[in-house]
């Protein structure tokens, strides 16, 4: 069974041993080794939406539910983070910045996570989301910092250059997307 009150729990535990994201990941990969237990636990998910499950200075846990067929633009988090996926799919594009200083970045490496799979992402990641099935995906990320206070950086989907992350404006993707879903 999946209780999250102890799984916060083991994160911080794991979090007090080790500050890398090393420990950490081996909880996450626990806890969605038996996805059907994390289901019950955080609930089946019924829209897209970042839950906010855990939020102290040096560590952020989330709830993320993708919108089928959802990309959210690169970016960057400036902290280390772990991905377990419990439910559907969920594609990364991993992107490196051009050596030309411009601010633009490239493609770098892919990885595409299945149910029981965990990614870890160093502090200086840039990373893009994809959720390539017509479902919601669900994904516990975990975050060594806080998450919501911490400046960094998103690439705009179209010209790929450097502009400052807007956390309200990446929460409103998650409710546009939820509207597309719904149609007019
Ligand atoms: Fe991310």
């Amino acid at each position: 069974m999946f209780d999250l009150e102890y799984f916060i729990a083991e994160c911080r535990a794991a979090l007090a041993v080790d500050p890398s994201q090393k420990l950490v990941r081996e909880v996450i990969a626990r806890a969605v080794s038996e996805p059907a237990a994390v289901l019950k636990g955080l609930g089946e998910p019924k829209r897209a939406e970042v839950q906010k499950l855990y939020h102290a200075s040096d560590l952020t846990i989330l709830n993320v539910i993708w919108a089928p067929m959802m990309t959210i633009t690169p970016h960057n988090h400036q902290m280390w983070a772990v991905i377990g996926i419990y439910s559907g799919r969920e594609d990364n594009i991993f992107w490196r910045r051009l050596p030309d200083g411009s601010g633009r970045v490239e493609a770098a490496g892919a990885r595409a996570l299945s149910v029981g799979d965990v990614e870890t992402l160093g502090h200086n990641i840039i990373h893009s989301v994809t959720n390539p099935i017509p479902r919601l995906t669900g994904a516990i990320h975990v975050y060594g910092g806080d998450f919501f206070a911490t400046e960094r950086s998103e690439w705009d989907s179209e010209t790929l250059m450097e502009g400052r992350y807007d956390a309200e404006r990446a929460m409103r993707r998650f409710d546009e997307a939820n509207a597309i879903q719904c149609g007019p």
